[in-house]
């Protein structure tokens, strides 16, 4: 595809030969308009060996060809990175005083801007009011990340990481729904364990994939996703894009208050959690013994609570909550058959009901739901990888948010 790069004149330009780079290898034809700020930061040269093409910042270079409403008409995305507040003014403005306003100016095609600035003057007034702008005219403007600035301070306003402003363009070339703008949604991925001593749990095989990615999927879709995460791998939260906030937990006790305190402002949440339903009674401070003549001790086990049907209970007008539930067939029934009366006593608005066996379900292994509702009706299947999985259950979720 053949992709437009601005960089404007922030500290942050130094990053986005990586994005180039990223861009190039993935096949696109990357043609970069610097301002003449940026040029202080990467030069001339830098652009032109990576991008292959000439690099020029002013509509008077090559006039004869008249490059910003060519280059304009044959984008089929624009990335502007960084995006300074200076830049969104200028955009926000209509203002086309070099050769990367002018032909934002003439492109039809999706722009997404990755903002970089002081947080001072993200916050600005004048920098919120050209974001809304520019949004309400459909440019996608990423949210800045948060962290450390260019001299000592730190807060938003850093720009978001090459990979992910890369993820983003992707995404848009791909023409990825934005149907959870503004959207809020919680989700529980991996498995508790419960302690028995210091060193001894009892736990399951749920690897986190299916939540990590149905976070992944929410985020591409516009949504703000914050994933519960019950012990699972850094490996496997590493395919999370920086938007999405992780918070660690543990046991069930430690997973159902961080979903109770998530829940007040969510829009939807998704129990995608492998949860004990027992624990030991009282977990023991030093490490079990053996008795002397060899024997162990029996476990004693108490229930857990259903962290799901607790939140259908406390459920707010609007908001949806949705389970997952693996299933096994047998003597007293198929896996659908489990599903169906699982969904009625769970009431959860949405149901993905999964078939566990040894290449289906649990870890890095293709994935198949059935979609239920509280009744045990049908709203769908999907099956593939935990991504398609994913997409399956956000689509079927934006019907009922949307309904
Ligand atoms: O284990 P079960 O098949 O009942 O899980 C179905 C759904 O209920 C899943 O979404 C799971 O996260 C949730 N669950 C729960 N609290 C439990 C057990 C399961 O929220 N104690």
């Amino acid at each position: 595809m053949r992709i437009l790069l601005g960089v404007s004149g922030g500290i942050a330009a130094y990053k986005v030969p990586s994005v180039l780079r990223s861009l190039r290898e993935d096949g696109h034809a990357v043609r970069v308009i610097p301002t003449r700020a940026a040029l202080d930061f990467v030069g001339t040269a830098t652009w032109e060996a990576l991008s292959g093409q000439p690099v020029t910042t002013s509509v008077f270079d090559g006039a004869e060809s008249v490059d910003h409403v060519r280059l304009g008409r044959e984008a089929e995305l624009v990335v502007v990175a960084p995006a300074t507040a200076d830049l969104l003014a200028r955009a926000a403005a209509g203002i086309a005083d070099d050769l990367l306003t002018a032909t934002l100016l003439t492109v039809t095609c999706p722009v997404l801007l990755a903002p970089a600035m002081h947080t001072e003057m993200w916050q600005h007034p004048a920098t919120r009011a050209n974001v809304a702008t520019l949004r309400e005219r459909g440019v996608h403007v990423l949210d800045p990340a948060v962290g450390r600035l260019t001299g000592a301070d730190s807060g938003p306003g850093r720009m978001p990481e090459p990979e992910d402003i890369v993820a983003a363009a992707h995404r848009l070339l791909a023409g990825t729904p934005e149907d959870l703008a503004g959207r809020r949604v919680v989700i529980s991925a991996g498995g508790t364990r419960e302690p028995l001593d210091p060193v001894r749990f009892l736990g399951n095989r749920s690897s986190g994939r299916q939540g990590v990615a149905l976070a992944r999927n929410a985020a591409e879709r516009g949504a703000e996703v914050e994933l519960v995460a019950a012990n699972v791998e850094a490996a496997v939260l590493s395919g999370l894009p920086g938007s999405v906030a992780v918070t660690p937990v543990e046991t069930t006790a430690d997973l159902q208050a961080a979903m109770q305190a998530a829940a007040d402002d969510a829009d939807v949440l998704i129990m995608a959690a492998a949860v004990a339903d027992f624990r030991p009674a009282g977990a023991r401070a030093d490490k079990t013994k053996k008795n002397p003549d060899g024997s162990v001790e029996p476990l004693e086990l108490v229930q857990n609570p259903d962290i799901l049907a607790g939140l259908v209970a406390e459920r707010r007008p609007g908001q949806v909550v949705a389970g997952f539930a693996a299933e096994t067939g047998d003597a007293d029934g198929s896996v659908l058959d489990h599903g169906r009366a699982k969904a009625r006593r769970k009431g959860a608005d949405l149901l993905a009901v999964n078939a566990v066996g040894t290449a289906l379900g649990f870890g890095d292994v293709p994935n198949a739901v059935h979609l239920l509702d509280a009744a045990g009706e049908d709203l769908g299947e999907g099956a593939g990888s935990k991504d398609d999985v994913a997409r399956v259950v956000w689509d079927a979720v934006v019907r009922l948010l949307t309904h």
